[in-house]
């Protein structure tokens, strides 16, 4: 598949922020975390400056359109993860702040139309010159159904079925305008060429939409898609439609299948293995020395209770129930499950390789759900991602900072100089848009 001659020299890197910030679950409570992420902009602006400065790829902010586990406020008290701004709001703001990051969020297809995403994700391309990414997710709650008039989730089967019409109709509106199609002639009156705008006319089985979309061709001509997943679902639309598939991927054997699967399933799709980047997650606790790294994770982690722990991680599994197995006991044998298809059987392995019990998989998910985690200085977090993206498991990594700001800028401050220092990573932005930035093709 020419895998060789089309692996990039440089690695991609974006940095995973959503809610207050903390991708640790109890990494508010670390005496140098910001605590106020989730309505306070001046963090934000900070973030994105740390990023840039760093010169990661792209800021990119998760989404839920709920609040998970709000049936129970009782229980999850000690969740940040309840107040959040609205993420293409909170872009569209940083877009005139920043640069040269890639700015990209989640908006789920199962809560929206196709229109109104295809035109806000323009607008942010527009606002940004050219530095937009739309996380085309099926959103993955039952709360999240429930704030929009629907008793439950979808099947996850229909709900992929949905998506990937979605996508299509999104990608297809994105077309409607020409490059050229706006003259602007003060002196014909002329403002567009009618030749140059495309009806687009769709009729599926889940959207009926006329087009054209009423705004112009933005500077990508299309806003970096990204899939996230593990499912088979994922392989199959992340292959077909996305630029960048997020990941959780535990160990480099999981990533190695997942990568091959996404990247053998695109030529599959008349598509080069270039075209989708495979980005696995990855949670880093770095200092200047080993010691000092683990100082970092052992005193996040020992704030975390246990029986707490497994009940984030059954909510995690979209309500999994865990109650009747033993905390000190092997993590037990789970299958996926329509709201998680993918989730489950990675805890499980988590548990296999590491020798975990239930309720070691269900702490660690604290930190890095799961995601892999690295606990180390910069060479040995260096080593570590060297190894996966020349052994064929990531083309980069979405950062998952478990302490806000901190963790970032430990990341952009230790590993990023050391990435540079190989040859692994960007020391310049290559170019004004997320495609350029990125080494994606225009579309
Ligand atoms: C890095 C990453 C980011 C994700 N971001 C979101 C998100 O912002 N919102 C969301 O509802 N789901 C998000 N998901 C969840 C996925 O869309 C999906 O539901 C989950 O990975 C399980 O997928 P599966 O059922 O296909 O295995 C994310 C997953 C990953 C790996």
């Amino acid at each position: 598949m020419g895998e060789a001659e089309s692996k990039q020299a440089h690695m991609n890197l974006a940095v995973f922020l959503t809610a207050d910030g903390n991708y640790h679950h109890l990494g508010w409570r670390h005496p140098d975390a910001w605590v106020d992420g989730g309505s306070n902009f001046q963090r934000w602006i900070e973030f994105a400056k740390i990023a840039e400065a760093g010169k990661l790829d792209m800021l990119f902010i998760a989404d839920q359109i709920a609040i998970v586990g709000g049936d129970d406020l009782d229980a999850i008290t000690n969740s940040s993860k309840v107040n959040r701004l609205e993420p293409m709001t909170l872009l569209s703001a940083l877009a005139g702040l920043t640069k040269n990051i890639g700015l990209a969020a989640t908006a789920a297809t199962s809560y929206s139309e196709p229109y109104t995403v295809a035109r806000m994700f323009a607008s942010l391309d527009h606002i940004s010159g050219g530095r937009a990414g739309w996380n085309c997710v099926t959103g993955g709650q039952k709360e999240e159904a429930q704030n929009f008039s629907l008793e439950r989730h979808q099947a996850h089967a229909d709900r992929y079925e949905r998506a990937n019409e979605f996508a299509d109709v999104v990608m297809g509106l994105w077309d409607s305008f020409d490059a050229d199609a706006l003259l602007y002639d003060k002196a014909s009156g002329q403002f567009f060429d009618p030749s140059k705008i495309h009806t687009l006319n769709h009729k599926g089985k889940y959207f009926s939409v006329k087009g054209p979309l009423n705004a112009s061709r933005s500077p990508q001509g299309r806003p970096v898609v990204i899939q996230a997943g593990g499912s088979d679902a994922t392989v199959s639309m992340g292959s077909r439609i996305a630029d960048v598939v997020f990941t959780a991927q535990a160990d480099l054997q999981a990533a190695q299948t997942f990568y091959r699967q996404v990247k053998e399933a695109a030529v599959g799709h008349g598509r080069a293995p270039g075209d989708v980047k495979v980005m696995p997650g990855l949670s880093v606790f770095v200092g200047q020395t080993r010691e000092e790294a683990q100082a970092k994770f052992d005193a996040l982690h020992s704030m975390v209770d246990v029986a707490d722990a497994i009940r984030g991680l059954s909510l995690l599994l979209g309500g999994v129930d865990l109650s009747g197995y033993d905390p000190d006991g092997p993590m037990p044998a789970l299958e996926g499950n329509d709201l998680r298809m993918s989730g489950p059987g990675t805890f499980v392995r988590i548990g296999r390789e590491k020798n975990y019990t239930l309720g070691q998989v269900a702490v660690q998910s604290k930190a890095a759900r799961n995601h892999c985690l690295i606990v180390g200085d910069a060479k040995d977090v260096a080593d570590h991602m060297e190894h996966w993206f020349r052994e064929g498991g990531a083309d980069g990594f979405n950062l998952l900072p478990p302490i806000m700001p901190g963790s970032l800028q430990d990341f952009c401050d230790l590993v990023v100089p050391e990435l540079q220092q190989r040859g692994l990573f960007r020391t310049e932005y290559e170019g004004p848009t997320l495609r350029e930035i990125m080494g994606l093709k225009a579309p």
